[in-house]
């Protein structure tokens, strides 16, 4: 049966839901899990709970990472930060498929499993799998204690504090944040440079603040929220980095606002849902300020065309032109932890729709926090 979690058991305070509370105490969440764990003398992370050495560290030649629903996505955003500092080959895969495909378990991978619950069976059993054949699997969990944790070699713990809303937002931000120390100490054991390591951990110590300054603008988000939820169907779309955070708003969207919310890579547009844009079907674009932007905004040019609405989410610095568009500047950070500001907008307009629709927010239909049944 799904694992209860009795909200009572919890307080919401002066807020009116859990998940608003949630997504307001992401600051301190994220001062949380960074806390203790930033060493800026060698432009490294301490993550001892690892029970990896440096040695150890050198032999991995790969990483696979594996969650489920969010946590898959955030794992996406996780396997690309481990690509860039790190340089070693990751990816991440729905934890939920994995073992049906009689996976090849490799000594030199190392597995991440990440849960915020921490009782997550599809996750559980992935990672019994790889143990079962020898490979080693580290946990990034928030729950202490929990199934998925016990199971692990070793792990990071991500302090968010107990979760209640099924739909899931502080612990997104610290797996987020672990995954960048776990690339950072991963990467200072290998190539990444100590200036490199520094300036991350410079980056890291201002998301904090970054997040308060998004969380600033809820007004803003609840105007345009209001409009998405007029809409049967919206596109979320955003390409390499901006991908998976296209896929974690179009989750989130989803499970609360019950709106059909589909992610595609903006680079695939042409190549199929374009025909299903028209003045009804919003989409939400997400285009960092990166190598890619002056393409992104080359395709939202596309969707704008056939009278599609846009709402953008970027950086103050990206230069959208004669774009007819709706946008929302997040700050500017080292661009490998852009991700998870770009994500913060859409928990509050996933939020604010869900609210105008006067829909259960912590409680959404057809759906448990902790999905323990296969
Ligand atoms: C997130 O908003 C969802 N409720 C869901 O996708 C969730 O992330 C998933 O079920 C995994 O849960 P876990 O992190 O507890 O393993």
């Amino acid at each position: 049966a799904p694992l209860d979690i009795d909200p009572a058991a919890f307080d919401a305070g002066e807020h009116a839901s859990y998940m608003l509370k949630e997504i307001l105490e992401q600051p301190d969440s994220a001062e949380r899990v960074l806390r203790g764990r930033l060493v800026e003398r060698f432009g490294t992370a301490h993550l001892g709970g690892l029970n990896l050495d440096a040695r150890e560290t050198r032999a991995i030649s790969r990483v696979k990472i594996l969650g489920c629903g969010s946590a898959y996505y955030v794992g996406q955003m996780g396997a690309s930060l481990i690509e860039e500092l790190a340089r070693i080959p990751a990816d991440a895969e729905a934890a939920s498929e994995f073992r049906y495909r009689n996976p090849i378990i490799e000594p030199d991978t190392l597995y991440v499993a990440v849960s915020q619950s921490g009782e997550t069976v599809d996750t559980l059993l992935a990672v019994q799998e790889i143990r079962r054949k020898g490979g080693r699997v580290i946990g990034l969990v928030n729950v202490v204690g929990s199934a998925i944790a016990r199971e692990c070699d070793g792990g990071i713990y991500l302090h968010a504090g107990p979760e209640v809303a099924v739909a899931s937002t502080k612990a997104l931000t610290t797996m987020f944040l672990g995954f960048s120390l776990l690339a950072l100490q991963l990467g200072r054991v290998r190539d990444l440079s100590i200036a490199d390591g520094r300036r991350l951990i410079e980056g890291l110590q201002r998301i904090p603040d970054h997040i308060r300054q998004i969380l600033g603008h809820d007004d803003e988000y609840a105007t345009i929220a209001k409009q998405l939820a007029e809409a049967e169907s919206l596109f979320f779309v955003g390409r390499v980095r901006g991908y998976p955070v296209a896929r974690e708003g179009a989750q989130k969207f989803k499970e609360i606002s019950y709106r059909h919310a589909e992610a595609y890579q903006t680079s695939e547009l042409k190549h199929g849902p374009l025909a299903l844009i028209e003045a009804s079907v919003p989409t939400v674009a997400i285009v960092p300020d990166d190598e890619l932007a002056d393409r992104n905004v080359a395709a939202l040019h596309e969707i704008a065309a056939r009278g599609g609405p846009l709402v953008v989410v970027t950086h103050a610095t990206v230069d959208l032109g004669d774009l007819t568009a709706t946008r929302i500047d997040v700050p500017a950070c080292e661009r490998e932890l852009d991700p998870i500001l770009l994500t913060l907008p859409l928990q509050l307009l996933a939020y604010h729709a869900a609210l105008h629709l006067g829909h259960d927010i912590d409680k959404p239909r057809n759906l448990a926090k902790s999905v323990t049944v296969e």
